[in-house]
Parts: structure tokens; sequence; C-alpha cells
């Protein structure tokens, strides 16, 4: 892909949308309402709004590598921040993906420098299913494993937050685990029964 193409695609773009509507940039322009935040891969064929069917103004999005949440990532905290408190989104979804290459890296012994610390949470979902994830057979269902784990500890540090904990009490907020397979384009709810998952968790995380 070109830089030059991408700036035809953009104009091209523009033209449908104003062909469709011409008041579209005006009335996208006057601000954001999103009903959804997505937390997602960084992966290239893992896109957030083509997957979803979602427009311009529809969800609020963070990717980083292996879809994580950590409690030290300052842009993780303020994007969770900005979409519960100011944009009052009613969904949080945390996505991951089959084939994860953060989650690849992070099942095995390589020194990957700057990528170590980052990749070290995804060694401590590990470590906390390690009894599940070691009595599957391949490393193939480990690893698919893996990504549907922590997919799910992410959602659990969305709920440690101060911000959803309040929101929780206060409105129908919702988080969801996700994994899309690339194999197949579908998205699969991995149907993480939170009211459980809350209660094992708040008598240690509880904020609010
Ligand atoms: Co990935």
């Amino acid at each position: 892909m070109n830089i030059d193409q991408i700036f035809k695609n953009n104009q091209a773009w523009v033209n449908e949308k104003l062909g469709n509507d011409p008041d579209y940039f005006k009335n996208l322009s006057e601000g954001q309402n999103p009903e959804v935040l997505y937390i997602g891969c960084s992966d290239s064929r893992v896109t957030a709004e083509e997957i979803m069917g979602a427009k311009p103004g529809e969800a609020f999005i963070l990717r980083n590598i292996a879809n994580m949440v950590s409690n030290l990532d300052l842009s993780a905290m303020s994007v969770i921040n900005y979409a519960v408190s100011h944009l009052k989104v009613n969904h949080i979804i945390v996505c991951g993906h089959y084939g994860c290459g953060g989650v690849k890296a992070a099942m095995q012994s390589q020194d990957l420098g700057i990528l170590n610390p980052w990749l070290r949470n995804i060694r401590d979902v590990y470590r906390l299913h390690n009894q599940e994830l070691n009595q599957l057979k391949t490393e193939e269902e480990k690893y698919r494993r893996l990504v549907e784990l922590n997919v799910q500890e992410q959602c659990v540090n969305v709920i440690k937050t101060a911000d959803v904990q309040i929101a929780y009490r206060s409105r129908n907020l919702t988080v969801h685990g996700w994994v899309m397979d690339m194999t197949t384009g579908k998205l699969i709810d991995l149907k993480i029964d939170f009211d459980k998952v809350l209660k094992g968790i708040m008598e240690i995380y509880h904020l609010d």
C-alpha cells in the first residue's frame, strides 16, 4: 500500500460520503456519542470497525499488542476513564484473536527487549491458569486457550478500574470478552459470566 494511494483512497471515501449526504462531515464534526469502547489487538488483520460494521462515531477504540489492559498503561487507563465517565459508553469489549503474535511470543522463552515487560502480563495470565493450560495436550490447544484466557483477564483488569466499578452500580454497563477467528472472519462471544467473575475479585479489588 503506497502513501499516494492512501490519499486517493481518502478522497474517494470523502466523495462517497458527500454523495450520500452533503452534511456528513458537518454532522460528524459536531461531536461523538459512541455506545461502545472496543479494546483490541494492533494486528493489521483484525480491523476493529470493519469487523463490527461500525461507522465513524460509533465505537471508541484502543488497540495495542495483544489487547492488554495494564494499570500502568496511562493510555489504556485514560481511554477507559474518558469512555466510561465522559462518553458514557454502555459496552466495553475486549477482543482478542486466535493467531495473536503477542500471545505466541509470550509462550516462548526468548528475550524480546522492550516487549519483555509488556508480554510479561500475558505470562502472568499463563501462571494464573497454569493448571488448566497444562492439562491441554498440544501447543496449539494451549495457544488458543491462552488467547481466550488473556481476553478474560483483560476484562477483569477493566473491571478493576474505579470508573467501571462506579458505572456498574449506577447504570447498565456491560463488559464483553470476544475472540476473532481469522480463519473464518467470525467474532466469537466467550460468554464470560461477569457476575461470577466480579464476585470472585471484588473482595480484593473493590474501590468504591
Ligand atoms: Co494479536
